[in-house]
């Protein structure tokens, strides 16, 4: 049995099968690139879902959690520790809020951000006792709570897993219109507007030009929170620190998590002004380990990272290559490309193959991507990924999509 094939079957046996992962078995990481157990080097083509946007083992994350590491790794809040200070000064510098609430995965910010949100309608807004609503996005994807899933148009996410959080109605994404009708109906009773600038399990689906503009416009107006779910879309991906800056836009609260980690371990957070955190009262949030002193620190090391604009600059530079590379494919067995900063959806023509097909045959010559939604294929290789990497990345896709051409003949 080989190594690939024994840590499959130990998998495949005893944890939960609520992945259908490639069949590939890494093992170690550097940069943009991983090596797996049979010694096979691999272009990470996923950079775990954009939690690895500084790439697998950057130095200075690797140094800062390793120190921290040896010195103090949790207090849990009941203590202060000499980390958390520092840390969310700096989240808060870097998103121009006024105070910071640290958590550890995406799910439980968003889960955070609703709190604070429905607090805020009825400490702050005046909201009808019980009766806050929170208007959503068709396609969104904000995690795997029930609360969250609840909202979800996915039927793999909903399925079986009802009864829901109540208060949540959903809007087509990107459908301005359709926001205010809802903002509307729910009659002074809507609390907050939640949405990613841009969906990235979606397929990486860009709302219309405006959008973020028109909505923040709107939430002012009707007095609703705008809730940018920006964990995957923010911290450099698009080519700026947070993808709601393409439209100079800033929402009440940003909830961020994956990069913030820096690949190491979870960090998650929501930023907003006083106005909006201040509603969070001792005893009614928290988390064990949200805001631990090794989170803090690698936070803190990540957002030191961002304060140059350097990632940002090479997400947007390397993603002008990485769309001209693909949209060069249209009508060569891709149909559609859609692509912010280093961030790209193809959809694969679905009469050629399916987007998992394109992965396996993009992990057997040696480039990692994941497929969302049947036909779509998701590229977002770390940003300190090189121009050779990006190359690669589309001369692989096109000689496995010429390979598909030739063979449907
Ligand atoms: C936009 C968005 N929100 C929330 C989440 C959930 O984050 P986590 O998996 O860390 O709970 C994700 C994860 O993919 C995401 O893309």
């Amino acid at each position: 049995m080989t190594t690939t094939r024994h840590h499959i079957d130990l998998v495949e046996t005893y944890a939960a099968h609520n992945y259908h992962p490639l069949p590939v078995v890494l093992a170690s990481g550097e940069g943009a690139w991983v090596t797996d157990v049979e010694g096979r080097r691999y272009l990470d083509c996923l950079a775990g879902y954009s939690a690895l946007n500084f790439g697998h083992g950057h130095p200075r994350l690797v140094a800062r959690a390793t120190e921290q590491l040896q010195r103090l790794t949790l207090t849990s809040r009941a203590f202060h520790n000499d980390q958390l200070g520092p840390f969310v000064e700096a989240l808060a510098g870097l998103t121009g809020k006024q105070m910071v609430l640290p958590m550890n995965s995406g799910a439980e910010a968003v889960e955070t951000a609703i709190k604070v949100s429905r607090k805020w309608g009825y400490q702050v807004k005046g909201v009808t006792p019980g009766a806050a609503t929170i208007v959503t996005m068709s396609g969104n994807f904000h995690g795997r709570t029930t609360t969250i899933v609840g909202f979800s148009d996915d039927p793999d996410a909903t399925t079986d897993h009802g009864p829901f959080t109540p208060g949540f109605t959903r809007v087509p994404y990107g459908d301005l219109p359709a926001v205010a009708a809802a903002i509307d109906a729910a009659a002074g009773n809507t609390v907050a507007v939640l949405l990613e600038p841009i969906q990235g399990e979606g397929g990486v689906v860009i709302p219309p030009d405006g959008f973020l503009r028109g909505l923040r416009e709107l939430c002012t107006e009707r007095n609703v929170l705008m809730v940018a779910d920006e964990i995957q879309s923010g911290l450099g991906r698009t080519g700026r620190t947070f993808a709601c800056d393409h439209e100079d836009v800033v929402p009440d609260i940003y909830v961020l998590g994956k990069a913030l980690g820096g690949g190491i371990l979870p960090v998650s957070a929501i930023a907003a002004d006083r106005e909006v955190l201040d509603v969070v009262r001792p005893g009614t949030h928290g988390s064990t380990f949200g805001g631990s002193p090794l989170a803090a620190a690698v936070g803190h090391e990540v957002v030191g990272l961002l304060a140059t604009g350097e990632y940002q600059e090479r997400a947007r530079v390397l993603g002008k290559r990485l769309v001209a590379g693909l949209d060069a494919l249209v009508g060569s067995g891709l149909v559609a490309v859609r692509a912010r900063g280093l961030w790209a959806g193809v959809d694969v023509d679905p009469g050629l193959m399916t987007g998992r097909r394109v992965c396996e045959e993009l992990m057997a010559r040696g480039v990692l991507a994941k497929d969302t939604h049947g036909s779509t294929v998701r590229f977002a290789p770390p940003l300190v990924c090189t121009e050779d990497d990006v190359d690669l990345l589309v001369s692989t896709l096109r000689s496995v999509l010429e390979q598909a051409l030739l063979s449907a003949g």
